[in-house]
């Protein structure tokens, strides 16, 4: 099976330009390329930011817009995101017995559990007692399945990251997906195999021992997450790339000067 690992969204009500973008017009993009491109996923896995101030009026505006994806999609939130607002739009979606957007759901014999890491009014996120005793249950229920995570906060600095490494270390979680970070981002985190994407928008430059965070529009990425015989295999794809595409085994295409000189195909 695969999926669709897309993130930081931060659709703005009327599409107000966000950093010189258009929120609507990059997840419209995405969502074209999915229903051309990637019409087998089984899923679209949107890991927070998904609006830019949590309003009503933006997950309104996000609704209207995903209105448009064929293939399913799941929501969590992120620091810009708004509980209420959410809840409000998008009722259906599952919430816990404490009132965090938290849920699990299965496809094949796999299992996804999506986790709010929302500390209302605050950038850095936090997994409090509550959501990691719903995690406990959750993880007492699991038969020998493979197991996925996803949550919007990075967990290497979270607020309860540890008490979480210590509940889904020992391979008890196959991979566990972020976004927050609008930056490509794969590793390892307590032996605990991670990744996070590019934000469908604006991005956020790599400034190594720097404090000064800047942003850029380096082109966006989506992630096609292929899980194949137990094997996890992720493929960014530059969904905004208009670049030409030519044949590898081409000679003409090998000894092209420059672009335009590529034979068309
Ligand atoms: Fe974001």
């Amino acid at each position: 099976m695969r999926f669709i690992h897309m993130t930081d969204m931060h659709i703005t009500a009327e599409d107000q330009p966000l950093y010189g973008l258009s929120p609507r017009g990059r997840l419209e993009a995405a969502i074209d390329c999915i229903n051309q491109d990637f019409t087998d996923v089984a899923f679209v896995m949107m890991t927070g930011d998904l609006v830019n101030r949590g309003t009503v009026g933006e997950y309104k505006a996000l609704r209207t817009i995903l209105k448009d994806l064929q293939v399913p999609h799941y929501l969590l939130l992120g620091n810009h995101d708004g509980r209420e607002a959410f809840r409000q739009v998008f009722a259906g979606v599952p919430v816990d017995d404490n009132g965090f957007i938290q849920y699990v759901f299965e496809v094949e014999d796999k299992r996804f559990i999506v986790m709010d890491t929302l500390d209302e009014g605050k950038v850095a996120g936090l997994l409090c007692q509550q959501r990691l005793n719903w995690l406990t249950g959750q993880l007492d229920t699991q038969v020998q399945q493979d197991t996925f995570l996803f949550l919007h906060h990075p967990p290497l600095r979270l607020e309860g990251g540890e008490a979480l490494a210590e509940m889904i270390g020992g391979g008890r979680i196959k991979h566990l997906f972020f976004g927050h970070v609008h930056r490509p981002l794969h590793g390892s985190w307590r032996g605990i195999p991670i990744s996070s994407q590019h934000s469908t928008l604006h991005q956020f430059v790599y400034t190594f021992g720097s404090s000064i965070m800047q942003g850029c529009h380096e082109p966006p990425t989506f992630a096609a997450v292929n899980v194949v015989n137990g094997n996890v295999v992720i493929n960014p794809h530059s969904y905004l790339d208009a670049s030409p595409r030519f044949s590898l085994r081409s000679k003409a295409a090998m000894q092209a000067a420059s672009p335009e000189e590529l034979p068309p195909q």
